[in-house]
């Protein structure tokens, strides 16, 4: 007998349809998964089979063959365990085939039975609700991601046999809506807790209001670390899209924990330096979405940047410049969204004191240079805002804390973001001035001739190559837009300037 069962697979973050054909037939007990099957893909039958018995339902001792069709996109992951079970249940007789009409399933199974969440619940649920399944039967641990796609219809059950039962009985147990965490997490942690360090903090906070890119080079102890990750802290909630977009990523990437509820802070990843390749740009079998991808709508932070080789810094200049990362492999090219926010630090020198008045290096100028050269030209054109970070002196840590919380800052980046949504509202793609198109911001983004001829005299003078030219903009958009100017003045572009010519700031 012949049983049908309607599944979807994903490549990048788009799901695409897969059918999951289910033969039983007359023969030598034997089982063969056919239709361009990873080897997780093929582990099936040990769980199917597993789960089957252990639910109380009879296992055929005949020939079983499963086809996955379409046949020539490769098939990856566990989430096929849960149709082909029920798939072969139809095919014995122990399920009615009208049971399974018009639902779309996916599910990881355990040994004993139980369904286990998979990855890439989401876009399965963007692709049900596009083609109008009459339901998308998911994992619990998958409901919450999935239910971020309002319009798709959703069952759950927590073991086979409670699905089938249901499926007998001719109910779809349905999923129980949770809310959605909104706004900045609790634990934040406050930028007053950082001492002085005025430049480092108007940098971060120009980078969150426009979502620029931001170095921060100082020696040791001087509180990089400390003042990137209160950039969260400042920077304003997801919103409906970019949620969709982000846990779209983190559901493909397997980072969504079971049971807990997507959260609308933005994605702040912060990965060793000794990350490989396929970690930080994504890859592997499978493949993965990397670190560049995981930070989409959200923050890079390289800690300690120059230490990570330069090949691999030097992978991130595409995904830096389109927004999206193009992984080729032999079957099919893979893409995922990487439109994230780079927050580096670094020591200026080996020893760290290179440039400290009050402190002395002991690197040799060869040893300066060959440190500074880690970070290739292209890569460092990208940074748009080079900040330095100067040691802090000590009589000011003890005195009295006048520094200004995180909390009034975000009020400032927030109303910074609006204005730019207002003003790119019909520009489709673009959302911040980081993204705005540089021909566009020179017509349309309030550039004044002064503010022009300020950029291009400094232009020939820095030697800015025409993105740095297009950069420097768009930061200068970004601190009138700080200002609530609807008009650049000259001083925005001199500011934008500064934090451009590297080790200025
Ligand atoms: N400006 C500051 N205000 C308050 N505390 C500071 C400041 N700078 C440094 N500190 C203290 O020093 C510690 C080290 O700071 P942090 O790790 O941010 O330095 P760093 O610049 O990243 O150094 P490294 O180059 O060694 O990584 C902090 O945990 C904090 O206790
Ligand atoms: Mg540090
Ligand atoms: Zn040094």
């Amino acid at each position: 007998m012949l049983a049908a069962v309607r599944s979807a697979a994903v490549l990048g973050i788009e799901a695409y349809d897969v059918t999951v054909e289910v033969d039983v037939a007359a023969g030598l007990p034997a089982w063969t998964i056919v239709g361009l099957a990873s080897g997780a893909v093929k582990e099936a039958r040990e769980r199917v089979t597993a789960a089957i018995a252990n639910s109380g339902f009879a296992l055929p001792s005949r020939r079983v063959t499963v086809n996955l069709s379409p046949a020539d996109v490769r098939k990856d992951g566990t989430a096929f365990d849960l149709p082909i079970a029920l798939g072969l249940l139809s095919a014995t007789g122990q399920l009615d085939a009208a049971a399974l009409d018009g639902l779309l399933v996916a599910g990881e199974l355990g040994l004993d039975g139980s369904i286990r969440p998979i990855r890439g619940a989401l876009p399965l649920a963007r692709s049900a609700a596009r083609s109008g399944v009459r339901a998308l039967v998911l994992p619990e641990g998958n409901t919450a991601e999935a239910m971020l796609v309002t319009s798709a219809r959703l069952a759950t059950a927590p073991t086979l046999r409670a699905l089938v039962d249901a499926l007998r009985a001719g109910a779809l147990p349905p999923a129980v809506s949770p809310p959605v965490r909104s706004g900045t997490p609790p634990d934040a942690l406050d930028f007053a807790d950082v001492i002085g360090q005025p430049v480092a903090k108007r940098a971060l906070e120009i980078a969150a209001a426009g979502s620029h890119n931001v170095l921060l080079v100082g020696p040791p102890g001087a509180g990089k670390t400390m003042l990137a990750r209160r950039l969260p802290g400042i920077l304003p909630a997801l919103d409906e899209a970019a949620l969709l977009e982000v846990v779209a990523v983190h559901s493909v990437g397997g980072l969504l924990p079971p049971g807990t509820y997507p959260s609308r802070t933005p994605p702040f990843r912060a990965p060793h330096h000794t990350i490989s390749m396929a970690g930080l740009i994504g890859g592997g079998p499978g493949p993965r979405p990397g670190e560049v991808s995981l930070a989409h709508r959200g923050v890079l932070f390289l800690d300690e940047m120059l230490e990570l080789p330069r090949h691999v810094l030097d992978a991130m200049r595409q995904p830096l410049e389109d927004g999206r990362v193009v992984i080729a492999r032999a079957a099919q090219a893979v893409a995922y969204p990487a439109r994230f926010q780079l927050i580096g630090a670094c020591n200026p020198c080996p020893c760290g004191k290179s440039g400290d008045p009050n402190a002395i290096c002991s690197c040799s100028a060869a040893d300066i240079e060959r440190y500074g050269a880690r970070l290739s030209g292209p890569l460092a054109d990208r940074i748009d805002l080079h900040a330095h970070v100067g040691a802090v002196a000590l009589s000011a840590l003890g005195a009295v804390n006048t520094e200004e919380r995180s909390e009034s800052v975000r009020a400032r980046v927030e109303a910074a973001r609006e204005r730019q949504r207002a003003r790119y509202a019909s520009l489709t793609g673009t959302q911040t001035n980081a993204d705005v198109p540089g021909r566009w911001l020179l017509a349309h983004g309030g550039i004044t001739t002064s503010a022009r001829l300020v950029l291009e005299q400094a232009a020939d003078r820095l030697h800015l190559s025409a993105r740095g030219y297009h950069r420097a903009l768009r930061v200068a958009r970004t601190i009138a837009d700080l200002d609530g100017a609807d008009d650049v003045p000259d001083a925005a572009v001199a500011e934008a300037l500064r934090f451009r010519n590297r080790g200025a700031a």
